[in-house]
């Protein structure tokens, strides 16, 4: 039964994309049956991986048809998809996103059950996987309200420089809402500060205040800034197949020991 983590900020370019893809990534390396799940519009964590055309159906389809889960859930596994087999990341599928997806919040806008869509995806799927890794958007919108009824648990990615924490109260009064509403097992994973550069001094005071006022972990692991993690998007591929001597690949390998340790 897959664990499900959502990675998560309204905040945009903070690294939630760039940390989701290289997780995803790095579980599969370890042979961690995974399940990257875009639900960001611009779709950038689909074309991470190389699926950088429209597909004839994708998440869109797959909240829509989960009105009545019975009849969706044969679909879906059409929806999943593998990556380039050149790749050799076997254990990772991806149920991609396209810019149709920000139609559904005005077609739900009076449907049954509109904040559980995907929910009821990730239950319909969670036996297949071990780990189910969600991208969210950069909004506090009805996806994000959907990833949030449908997750585990939160990974937070803060990005290293100044007033990086505003915004990050109101995202915890958010998971806080979806916690008495929703879903009353989310728990938080941890705040993951991203972007680290050891020249700048205010990153260094940066990590300090997150480390000092984050209500709960933060994640030991530091993701520097690197420009290969920058550079392996426009290459459809994780850091991993991109550079795996790189910092960046480092360290999302690392984080994601320190996750799976606990
Ligand atoms: N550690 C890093 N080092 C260098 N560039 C990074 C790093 N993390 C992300 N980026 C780049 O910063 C931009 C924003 O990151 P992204 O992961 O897309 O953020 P978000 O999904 O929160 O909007 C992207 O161009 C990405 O390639
Ligand atoms: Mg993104």
């Amino acid at each position: 039964m897959a664990k499900t983590i959502a990675i998560c900020n309204q905040k945009g370019g903070v690294g939630k994309t760039t940390t989701a893809v290289n997780l995803a990534a790095s579980l599969a390396v370890l042979e961690k049956n995974t399940l990257l799940i875009d639900i960001d519009p611009q779709a950038n964590a689909s074309q991470s991986v190389g699926i950088d055309e429209v597909q004839e159906e994708d998440i869109y389809e797959a909240l829509t048809l989960m009105e009545s889960p019975e009849a969706a859930t044969a679909h879906l596994s059409q929806m999943i998809k593998p990556l380039s087999p050149e790749y050799k990341l076997e254990y990772l599928k991806v149920l991609p996103s396209s810019p149709g997806l920000a139609k559904l919040e005005i077609e739900l806008v009076n449907a049954a059950s509109r904040e559980y869509r995907l929910q009821r995806l990730v239950n319909a799927i969670r036996p297949n996987f071990d780990y189910i890794i969600i991208d969210a958007p950069p909004s506090l919108n009805l996806l994000t309200i959907n990833t949030l009824a449908a997750a585990d648990s939160v990974i937070i990615p803060v990005q290293c420089e100044y007033l990086s924490l505003q915004g990050v109260a109101e995202l915890l009064n958010t998971i806080q809402l979806a916690q008495n509403n929703l879903n009353k097992n989310l728990k938080i994973e941890g705040a993951l500060l991203t972007m680290f550069d050891s020249r700048n001094s205010l990153s260094k005071q940066v990590i300090e205040e997150v480390r000092n006022n984050f209500p709960g972990r933060v994640f030991n692991t530091v993701i520097p800034r690197n420009v290969k993690l920058a550079e392996a998007p426009s290459h459809g591929k994780p850091i991993m197949l991109y550079d795996i001597q790189s910092a960046g690949s480092h360290a999302y390998m690392k984080l994601t020991e320190e996750l799976l340790n606990g």
